[in-house]
């Protein structure tokens, strides 16, 4: 049975393939991104603006669907960006603007949406997070830190709304080819910084990893499974399977161990 589906983010990689194979499903789908003018009109969706960093912006969108008495069923917080650079030399201002994106912006969304989640018949967020969530990644620090932060607050709101018969879940997806690493804030290489080789060695690796990722279809096909779970599991890996094994080896062998790993991976 189609259902309705809001998805932020549905300009792009895993958001706009998402909203292609769900409408084609058969569900009713209101894909977002900032600005819909900039991208031709998909066939079997609708894009609508949100900027999921201003209030303004939220608001309209939650009343369009309150005001036309639209009920959805289906929330997937996907809009996101990266950031990249030394720990010490990212800016803090633009560390808090990644939060923005990836933290408190979907957290307003889900609470603007939530009265209206309710009345819909077991509803389900679904809120998309990263593999890097569960590691702290080099010269990832802060992306890391969003993304955990973000599957943190995930596991309180799935045990706040159980009694309510909404179902909350996150994707951790692995390296996926999107446009991720073009719209990422980089920190510049600074010439004569103790980083500027390593990083931009470092640099060079994520972003040939992004390049070489998974197809985005796979995460799309994940989230119709979960949308039609009865009870869902609370986080699902997403990806190839050294990338979900590095989260099990993470709790199994020494940190030392772990990090040399890690370090090998990003050729630092
Ligand atoms: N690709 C990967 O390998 C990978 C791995 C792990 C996790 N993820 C996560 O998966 C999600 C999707 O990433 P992607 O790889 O598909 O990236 P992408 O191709 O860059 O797409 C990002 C989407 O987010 C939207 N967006 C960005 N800032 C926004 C804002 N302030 N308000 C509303 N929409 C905004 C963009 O729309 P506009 O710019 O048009 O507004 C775009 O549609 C993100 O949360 C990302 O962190 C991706």
């Amino acid at each position: 049975m189609g259902k309705i589906v809001i998805i932020t983010g549905a300009s792009s990689g895993i958001g706009k393939a998402t909203a292609d194979y769900l409408s084609r499903q058969g569900h009713t789908v209101f894909g977002t991104c900032r600005n819909p003018a900039n991208y031709p009109k998909p066939d079997t969706y609708s894009l609508v603006a949100l900027d999921i960093t201003e209030n303004e912006s939220l608001e309209t969108f939650v009343s369009y669907f309150r005001d036309n008495s639209i009920i959805p069923e289906v929330l997937i917080n996907n809009a996101g960006v990266g950031i990249t650079g030394p720990a010490e030399e990212l800016p803090i201002p633009a560390i808090r603007a990644h939060f923005e994106t990836n933290f408190f912006g979907p957290i307003a969304l889900t609470q603007g949406l939530l009265p209206l989640l309710r009345k819909a018949d077991n509803a389900c967020i679904i809120n998309i997070t990263s593999i890097a969530a569960y590691s702290g990644l080099p010269f990832r620090s802060v992306y890391s830190a969003s993304k955990s932060a973000f599957s943190i607050f995930t596991e309180a709101l799935r045990m706040e709304l159980r009694k309510a018969h909404i179902r909350v879940a996150t994707i951790a997806p692995g390296d996926y080819a999107t446009d991720i690493a073009s719209r990422r804030h980089h920190a510049p290489v600074i010439k004569d910084s103790p980083y500027e080789t390593i990083y931009s060695e470092a640099l060079a690796t994520m972003n040939s990893h992004v390049d070489k990722g998974s197809d985005p279809l796979e995460i799309a096909q994940t989230i119709e499974k979960i949308i039609f779970e009865t009870h869902p599991k609370v986080h699902y890996l997403s990806g190839k399977w050294l990338q979900k094994f590095s989260v099990a080896l993470k709790g199994i062998i020494p940190s030392r161990w772990y990090e040399k790993l890690i370090s090998n991976h990003y050729n630092i």
